[in-house]
């Protein structure tokens, strides 16, 4: 991988983000490849990176952009992607950001409560426009991911309810400046079986059934993102199962005829091509535990301490051959700011560079300047 290619790192101020263009444009490839002849659209959840570089190699895939904020959706533009292969949610869309979506005229809004609809609507008809819309529906499917990243359960902020949605269906046919384009799910993030995806797609296809029977029928069903991707072993499966992954809705939905099938995909497409290189400040012993010190910290990659998340880590220029178990954390004033417990390394000295894989997705896009730090760099490879 790319990362035997970093031979010169230690020459690159550190910390900074490295991204294998090559692997990101194997990983589109098989995407592309796999919904081919199938009437399913890709979106890419642009939160999971929005990197100027990285959206424009995806934009050239030839895929969507699914935005989160009136920010994110003039970042796509920039980047290339077409408004009319746009979707934008999220729960708290401000009148200006409904705004910059209506005046580029993006596909669809994913709507998550009447009265975001009612303010669509207004801000739509003010301008004279119509506004696609979906309906987010939360199925109450629990996707036994991480807690902070399910989305789908009923005791969550997303979504519609299921007992209230034939509420929101009628309200989103009744205003004039809306077009309802379908039904939007989203039930979380990092899902590693394939299970949930098989119960979405019976509840889809229930919903189909059952709307059907009153004589509404949808253009787009939006499945949403959510398949997760290896972060014990990515240089052994450096791509997602994406072929596993289509399969169960080429299986398991009953499409109309004409009907589409869109996809959010964040993760799976940008996290191994993603990697946080840092160089080791200090090697601590502190007679219990051995501490690799990093310049890197949950500033720059903030998802073990948010989430707990493990990230693979290699040391990259270590000329040992034997190992030793190490915390690895990095400089901030915070107990949290630890990216490895236990964690089996080269032995390893100070100014030794190490790579923090897997990093590619919510990585950089969630970095911050706390302890007014610098934003971490970034850097490509091919
Ligand atoms: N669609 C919606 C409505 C979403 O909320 C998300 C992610 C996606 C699509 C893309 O999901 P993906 O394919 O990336 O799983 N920061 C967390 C992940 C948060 C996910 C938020 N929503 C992490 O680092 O694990």
């Amino acid at each position: 991988m790319h990362l035997k290619s970093l031979s010169n790192v230690a020459m690159h101020e550190t910390p900074f983000y490295s991204y294998d263009m090559a692997l990101l444009r194997r990983t589109l490839a098989v995407v592309n490849r796999e919904i081919e002849g199938y009437p399913f659209v890709v979106h890419y959840a642009v939160k999971a990176n929005g990197n100027p570089v990285i959206l424009s190699e995806i934009q050239k895939s030839g895929i969507g952009a699914d935005l989160v904020s009136g920010n994110e959706i003039l970042a796509a533009i920039k980047a290339g992607f077409n408004p009319g292969n746009m979707a934008y949610a999220g729960v708290g869309k401000t009148d200006r950001e409904i705004e910059i979506g209506i005046d580029n005229d993006i596909y669809c809004f994913n709507v998550e409560s009447e009265p975001e609809m009612e303010v669509i609507n207004e801000i739509a008809a003010r301008k004279g426009k119509m506004a696609g819309v979906a309906i987010r529906v939360n199925p109450n499917i629990d996707a036994h991911t991480h807690r902070y990243i399910t989305t789908g359960t009923s005791v969550n902020k997303f979504g519609i309810d299921l007992h209230m949605l034939d509420r929101v269906v009628d309200l989103a046919i009744k205003l004039p400046n809306l077009h309802l384009r379908g039904l939007h799910f989203h039930i979380g993030s990092q899902i590693t079986t394939l299970e949930p995806f098989r119960l979405l797609c019976e509840k889809i296809n229930q919903l189909l059934d059952y709307y059907e029977a009153r004589g509404i029928s949808f253009e787009m069903i939006d499945a949403g993102g959510g398949l997760g991707v290896d972060y014990e072993n990515p240089e052994a499966n450096p791509i997602a199962p994406f072929h596993d992954f289509f399969q169960v809705f080429k299986d398991g939905l009953k499409l109309r005829h004409g009907q589409k099938v869109h996809f959010e995909l964040g993760r799976s497409i940008v996290a191994q091509c993603g990697a946080l290189i840092s160089k080791v400040v200090f090697v601590k012993d502190n007679s219990v535990k051995k501490f690799v010190i990093l310049d890197a910290g949950m500033t720059d990659l903030l998802r073990p301490a948010l989430y707990d998340s493990h990230h693979k880590i290699v040391n990259l220029t270590s000329q040992a051959t034997e190992t030793d178990v190490y915390d690895v954390v990095g400089p901030i004033c915070e107990s949290s700011d630890v990216f490895a417990t236990d964690e089996r390394l080269l032995v390893t000295r100070r100014g030794d560079v190490i790579a923090i894989l897997s990093a590619g997705a919510y990585g950089e896009s969630m970095s911050s300047t706390y302890n007014m730090r610098s934003l971490p760099q970034s850097r490509f490879f091919d």
